[in-house]
Parts: structure tokens; sequence; C-alpha cells
């Protein structure tokens, strides 16, 4: 069986945040206690997926590899790539040909946050999918759908076209920032021509799938929440719910060193000294304490 390589890209200029992000990656700044790269990397974890490649500007990358490196502490492995200019999300399955060689792929985008119990048997569901073949995208109910990937449906609910951004969305269901793909993508991604706004469309890749009848509609089951972290006032909302979520819950979310552990990617001793290089924090005793469990 084909392995599922996974890739988050931590592109673009965040210019919709600026001046947050002059300076820095958007995938960088901080979701309540954690950079916000932890949570789309938590999600690959989850899915046991353990070799990743990270792809981000030329400028920004030697951050990621700063705070991430080979992936080794976490037991898992993490590769970098540039991407030289924003030239649009599917063109992280070209940057990264040689990376995913013949297997399946994931791809996060590297500002899109996933949180619930539940959110695994999606993410299980999108695995068995591409073992037969399919590949998946997570549809997600959102107020403002024009600022996304919309999914219109005919009067049976079956999709018949995915827009992206269109002036009138003709439905509230958008496409989430996680997508499941068998190995075409790579050679979809070499034939998309750019886009009006001259990028190569993640929509398009989509709608090739579907075209060819291979594309499944995942729903998010309404007990998992989707943040988009593009706007101040929703940067500052995904960072109460989580200091809400941890203060009640005595869990992190996204805590990726707890999930190595937990997956028996690292050994206790492993998490010991993670633990231990971060023991003035908060987050480093949360940790200390479970190694101590
Ligand atoms: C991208 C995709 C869009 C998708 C969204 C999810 O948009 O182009 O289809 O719905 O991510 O976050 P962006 O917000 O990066 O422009």
């Amino acid at each position: 069986m084909k392995s599922i390589k996974g890739i988050i890209l931590a592109g673009g200029t965040g210019s919709r945040l600026y001046p947050l992000t002059l300076g820095t990656s958007k995938q960088l700044l901080p979701v309540y206690d954690k950079p916000m790269i932890y949570y789309p990397l938590s999600v690959l974890m989850q899915a046991e997926i353990k070799d990743v490649l990270i792809i981000s500007s030329e400028h920004d990358l030697p951050k990621f590899k700063k705070l991430l490196g080979d992936g080794s502490k976490l037991g898992i492995k993490i590769s970098y790539k540039v991407q030289f200019e924003p030239n649009g999300i599917a063109e992280s399955f070209i940057i990264g040909q040689d990376f995913i060689c013949d297997d399946n792929v994931c791809l996060i985008l590297g500002d899109n946050i996933f949180h619930g119990d539940e959110f695994i048997s999606n993410i299980n569901t999108a695995k068995i999918d591409l073992s037969n073949g399919y590949s998946s995208i997570f549809g997600v109910s959102v107020p403002n759908p024009e600022s996304y990937g919309v999914i219109e449906f005919d009067d049976k609910n079956n999709i018949i076209d995915i827009a992206e951004k269109p002036d009138f969305a003709k439905s509230n269901i958008i496409v989430s920032g996680l997508y499941f793909y068998t190995n075409d993508v790579v050679k979809f991604a070499k034939k998309l021509k750019p886009s009006e706004r001259g990028e190569k469309e993640i929509t398009d890749i989509n709608n090739l799938y579907l075209s060819s009848k291979k594309l499944k509609l995942i729903r998010l089951k309404s007990s998992i929440s989707w943040f988009d972290t593009g706007t101040y006032s929703s940067l500052i909302q995904a960072s109460k719910y989580f200091e809400n979520y941890e203060k009640k819950s005595g869990q992190k979310a996204a805590c990726i060193e707890e999930i190595a552990y937990n997956m028996g990617f690292i050994d206790n001793s492993q998490l010991n000294k993670i633990a231990n290089s971060m023991h003035n924090s908060e987050y480093g005793n949360y940790l200390l304490k479970l190694t101590l469990k």
C-alpha cells in the first residue's frame, strides 16, 4: 500500500495581518501558547503521517527550521523546501514532487486550525478513501463563504462545482485547508494554468478530481471547531478558544510533543529531555508532568 506523505504550506505574505507579519511568517504567530504551525503539524501527526515537508518563503524557512529542526526530537522526519514566489497552493505539489515520489499526499495549510475529539474519525475516513483511490476535501459551513473555495451542490446534494472566492456563493459550505490526494495530484498540478490572480489554484485541482469522479467531500462534524486565522479578530478568537479549552480541560491542544509521546513516536526519556529544555515555561512544566504519569 502507498504511504501518505504530509505537506504543510506555510507560505504567503500574510499581508492581511500587516504589520504583525512584516517581520515574521503568519504561521509562526502565537495561537495562545504555541506557534500556529503546531496546530497543522499536530493534525498530520495524529493521522500517523511521519514524513513531513514544510514549504515556506526563502526568508521565513530558516525560522521554521530553528523551531522544528529535522523532526527527530518528535520521532518524525521533517524536510524543507522554498516557495520562491507566492504562485499558489497547488504549486506545493510541484515543489514537493521528489518528496511525494510515488506516494499519496496530505496537504494542510499552515494557517488552518482544526480542533475536536471527533476530528480523528474524519481523518480516518479520508485515509480509508485514499486507500480506495479517492481523494478527500473537508467541508465546513461558514457565514462568509465568498472568502473561500465554495462548494455548489445539486438538489441531490452531489457536488457540481467548486468556485474560488466567487462574488456570489452558491452555498455556505466551503473547502477547508486540509486535503488528502492520490499521487495523481502531481500530474494535475503540472497541467494547471495560473488563475487570473496568477496562482495555481487548489480549487482547480479539486475540480479536476471532481470531474474524474474521484473526489469525496467529508463534512466536518458540528462538534469540530475550524479556525481561519486571516484577520486580527479571528486570530485572537482562536487564542481565546484554546486558552479557555486548556484551562477548562487541563489538557493542551495541538501539543506536538505530547502527541509524539502518546503515538509512541518518542519515549519517556525523549519527552523528558524536551520538557527540561523548556522548564521555565508553563508549557514545559505540562510536558514534565506527562513524563511522571
Ligand atoms: C485557500 C484556498 C481556499 C480555501 C482556504 C481555506 O484560500 O484557496 O479554496 O477555502 O484556503 O483556508 P486562502 O485563504 O489561502 O486565500
